[in-house]
């Protein structure tokens, strides 16, 4: 008998993002992205995105069907986000994956959106390492991980104001650089020297937590105190500064439970972060793993990979369970 096929429905945030597998192999990834709806407001607009899944829904999951060249009557479960993330969004996905789950009388299986980050490098790398130490890094969380199993994870250490993306995202808006900033501040960096400012790391009581506030506020006086700002320096400073503090506590954790590392996110597409990351790994004899950029922003193929993994075990969610904006690991 085949292995089960899973659809997985994301909707935490801004991209609507529909994956299917079997058993842990990806057949489709279908994502909607959002990012043009939000780039005029600077920033992801809660009911904007609610509205745009609920518009996405269908055709993204229609799409998913035709590239896995399968059929909603092939599913064996759907998996769904159910937190955490923002609550209009969410419940969109949660009401589609239920109500295709129901239609279909195949079960639905719920995940947690940063267990789901983790989960799906198993679909590029195969089986997770073990011991495992995850640094999820995105706009809305930067997490340091322990991951005894995909259903135990526990929480080293975290941010304790913006997020990585975040302050990704403010530091391009003070360079003028289009929003989600991430990408162009990466693309700027490539062009600028990371020594040219010595900005803050900033330090935190718990020494697996981050704060990234420190920094954004040191970059935004630097620039207000002068006229022409050298945005490729500015960029390449800040940019080393947050994967300097990224990389130190991941690999310090990693060591400490003689683990392997996993990186990801949206910010562990950042190219400085990868190399600087290999590096260091390489330099203490640390595995590491970080899916391809694609797999590390959101997407729907990370939700059918923890579900498939979920279902094979058994774990199934009742259909009245709700969507939880604050959903713990
Ligand atoms: O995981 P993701 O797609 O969505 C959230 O769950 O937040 O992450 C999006 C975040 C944004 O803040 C974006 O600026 C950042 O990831 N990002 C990057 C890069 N690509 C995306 N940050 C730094 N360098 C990049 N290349
Ligand atoms: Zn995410």
């Amino acid at each position: 008998m085949s292995e089960p096929l899973v659809l997985g429905i994301e909707t935490s945030c801004d991209e609507t993002g529909v994956g299917i597998v079997r058993g842990t192999t990806l057949l489709a990834d279908a994502i909607a992205s959002q990012v043009d709806e939000h780039a005029r407001f600077g920033g992801v607009v809660p009911e904007v995105a609610s509205r745009a899944h609920l518009e996405a829904m269908v055709p993204t999951v229609d799409r998913a069907l035709a590239t896995a060249g399968v059929t909603l009557q092939d599913l064996d479960a759907v998996a769904v986000t159910t937190g955490p993330g923002l609550a209009g969004a969410l419940l969109v996905g949660v009401a589609a994956a239920k109500a295709y789950a129901l239609a279909l009388g195949v079960p639905l299986v719920g995940v947690n959106h940063l267990a789901a980050h983790v989960a799906v490098d198993v679909l590029e790398h195969g089986p997770l390492p073990d011991p495992l130490v995850a640094l999820l890094v995105s706009g809305g969380h930067s997490s340091l991980l322990l991951v005894p199993d995909v259903t135990d994870v526990r929480t080293l250490g975290a941010t304790v104001d913006d997020a990585a993306g975040e302050a990704f995202d403010k530091v391009a808006r003070v360079l003028g650089l289009p929003f989600p900033g991430g990408p162009h501040v990466d693309r700027a960096a490539r062009d600028g020297d990371p020594a040219a400012i010595a900005f803050p790391r900033g330090r935190t009581e718990g020494a697996y937590d981050f704060t990234f506030s420190g920094l954004k506020t040191a970059v935004a006086r630097w620039v207000e105190a002068r006229t022409d700002i050298p945005v490729n320096d500015v960029a390449a400073s800040f940019q080393e500064a947050v994967v300097d503090v990224l990389v130190t506590k991941a690999v310090n954790a990693a060591k400490e439970h003689g683990a392997a590392l996993l990186i990801g996110g949206g910010v562990a597409a950042n190219s400085r972060l990868r190399v600087v990351a290999a590096e260091r790994c390489d330099a203490a004899g640390i595995l590491l793993r970080v899916p391809r950029p694609g797999l590390c922003t959101d997407n729907g193929a990370m939700v059918a990979a923890l579900g498939s993994e979920l279902f094979a075990r058994g774990v199934v969610t009742a259909l009245d369970a709700p969507a939880d904006p604050s959903l713990r690991l």
